[in-house]
């Protein structure tokens, strides 16, 4: 018998500037392009195995068969690295997450980031960086964005070809940390597939849109040449951006939580005072805090005394999709 195997681990990653509607949902072209930060310490391993004498993919998440829909969504990926190789086998996926699912952190983007890397790599596939970027935003848009390394833009292109991410910062460039105050770990109620999906509804999107490369090239800016204040201002503006087009869509969609505005709040005030640090919120309650390697304690202390904050999960700049290969 025959079985081809890969291993990869990848990190979540954090956006700045957020990926929020798409122009074409089936190929996951976003409606504008992104920047983020991949967080290491936090790891998704996936095992990818082809194997002869299965008959259907399966997939094991932490140790516990996954759900039909999980399944499907796997199975999506491994029918394009089917079709790519003409591989006919049914592979068995094995993945483990390091940190808490449903702590309000995007699995999706190094679930499926690891998946593509291992699966392409088990079948035989050697894959450049764009070329798996591109593959893993077939399973996850923010995927993409965990390929490369550190600090990362998706250039959102026209095409599947064109729409791919890239590093622009490698991870030891700027001493960032994004502290995360949980304020509830259950799972979020509405997924960002359904949420990019209801985006064009609410007319606040289109000026969102159309404003975008103006934030992307002040963002892209202020980390190149390590400018705090300007980081600070470019990303909250951002993130409630994104979340006023949520609010304004049909049906509309409100993720923040009494605690997560008062962690907004604090956040300003932080700031006003000198401290280095603004907020960042994804599909869900919980505060991303972004300071610098200096302030860390500080933050986690005055955060953890607001309450309704459950506890603070914090990471530096990550390193991108990493494989080992191994066949018998
Ligand atoms: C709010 O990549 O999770 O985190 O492509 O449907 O899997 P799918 O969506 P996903 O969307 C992420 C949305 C976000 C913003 C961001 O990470 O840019």
């Amino acid at each position: 018998m025959n079985s081809y195997t890969a291993t990869a681990t990848a990190h979540p990653n954090i956006a700045f500037i957020k990926y929020w509607g798409n122009r074409n949902a089936s190929l996951r072209i976003p409606d504008n392009g992104s920047i983020s930060m991949n967080l290491n310490g936090l790891v998704t391993k996936t095992t990818v195995t082809f194997r002869e004498d299965s008959e259907e993919d399966v997939l094991i998440l932490n140790g516990k068969s996954a759900s039909y829909d999980a399944l499907q969504r796997v199975r999506s990926m491994l029918n394009l690295v089917r079709t790519i190789t003409g591989i006919k086998q049914a592979a068995c996926v094995e993945s483990e997450n390091n940190f808490p699912t449903g702590a309000g952190i995007a699995s999706s983007a190094a679930a499926f980031a690891a998946l593509a890397a291992a699966a392409s790599k088990a079948a035989g596939l050697d894959l450049d960086e764009p070329a798996l970027s591109r593959l893993a935003r077939h399973g996850s848009g923010s995927a993409c964005r965990s390929i490369p390394s550190g600090f990362v833009e998706w250039l959102p292109g026209d095409d599947d070809l064109s729409s791919y991410a890239i590093s622009i910062a490698p991870p030891q460039h700027w001493n960032l940390v994004d502290c995360i105050a949980i304020v509830r770990e259950l799972p979020k109620s509405v997924g960002s597939t359904t949420g990019h999906g209801l985006a064009p509804t609410s007319p606040l999107q289109a000026c969102r849109v159309t404003d975008a490369p103006r934030r992307l090239e002040i963002c892209r800016k202020a980390i190149l040449e390590r400018d705090f204040d300007t980081f600070a201002k470019i990303t909250e503006l951002d993130s409630n951006l994104m979340h006023a087009v949520m609010m304004t869509s049909t049906p509309s969609l409100f993720y923040w939580s009494p605690a997560s505005l008062k962690v907004m709040a604090a956040t300003s005030r932080w700031r006003a005072d000198g401290i280095p640090v603004c907020y960042t919120l994804d599909a869900g309650p919980n505060v991303h805090l972004i300071t610098t390697t200096e302030y860390v304690d500080t933050i986690k202390k005055q955060v953890q005394e607001i309450q309704g904050v459950q506890r603070t999960l914090c990471a530096t700049p990550g390193g991108p999709v990493s494989l080992t290969l191994s066949s018998d």
